[in-house]
């Protein structure tokens, strides 16, 4: 007897979104390579890889000024959203649950969960903080003194806040949360993924498509 659920792709993200999101990623990670080799000696030999000292100083703002422009994008597609919504404020206090695979304890998501809303607005908020302390850094000569301390100290925190966040994102991406690959690099994803990990999107889904 064949299933007539397997034959059911729910759209997730369109190309358009997935473009951006792949874009985000790649000039994300050049950024954060070429950022690292030119903040410690210690990773500077990852310049050599990158193309050399010269090269990556004259390319790190640029791609940053990609991957700032690309959040923007990103920002006016998904940011209405990512609004926190009444169940996912209760979902925030009961975290630890979704971390001990205890779903049936937390309210239903709807097309993101409370958890990757605050993974967007954590990104969106360290890449204003990376943008404006970046420009600071960029032209040094014409920024006051106190600017460009502050810029210092400011650039690198924002970076390390980016990459733990990114590093949360990319193992829920990949590891913790399996076939969500899918909807990033196809577009679609399953109904039974849908059902368990955004019931109250799928319900929405069901309802629009009369299924
Ligand atoms: C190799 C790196 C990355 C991988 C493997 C990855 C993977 C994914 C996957 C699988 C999804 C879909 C999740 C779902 O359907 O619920 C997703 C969504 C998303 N990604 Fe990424 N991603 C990467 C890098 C990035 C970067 C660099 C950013 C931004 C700075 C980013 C921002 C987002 C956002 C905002 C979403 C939607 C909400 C969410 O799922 O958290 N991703 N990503």
């Amino acid at each position: 007897m064949t299933n007539p659920e397997a034959e059911i792709r729910i759209p997730r993200f369109d190309a358009y979104e997935r473009v951006m999101h792949w874009m985000a990623a790649l000039s994300f990670f050049y950024a954060t390579l070429t950022g690292l080799a030119l903040w410690s000696p210690k990773l500077y030999w990852m310049a050599t890889m990158l193309g050399g000292g010269y090269h990556i100083r004259g390319s790190h703002p640029w791609v940053g000024i990609v991957f700032a422009v690309v959040m923007g994008v990103m920002a006016r597609r998904w940011a209405k959203g990512m609004r926190l919504d009444a169940d996912d404020r209760v979902w925030l206090t009961r975290m630890h649950k979704y971390a001990t695979h205890d779903h049936a304890a937390l309210p239903p998501s709807g097309r993101f969960n409370a958890g990757q809303k605050m993974l967007f607005w954590t990104q969106l908020a360290a890449t204003l903080a990376l943008f404006l302390s970046g420009f600071v850094l960029w032209f040094p000569e014409w920024m006051p003194r106190s600017l460009r301390l502050l810029s210092i100290a400011a650039h690198p925190l924002a970076a390390i806040g980016s990459i733990t966040s990114i590093l949360v994102h990319v193992y829920m991406g990949t590891a913790a949360v399996p076939h969500s690959m899918r909807a990033m690099l196809r577009g679609y994803v399953l109904p039974e993924w849908a059902r368990f990990h955004h019931p109250k999107w799928y319900k929405t889904w069901r309802a629009s498509n009369d299924v």
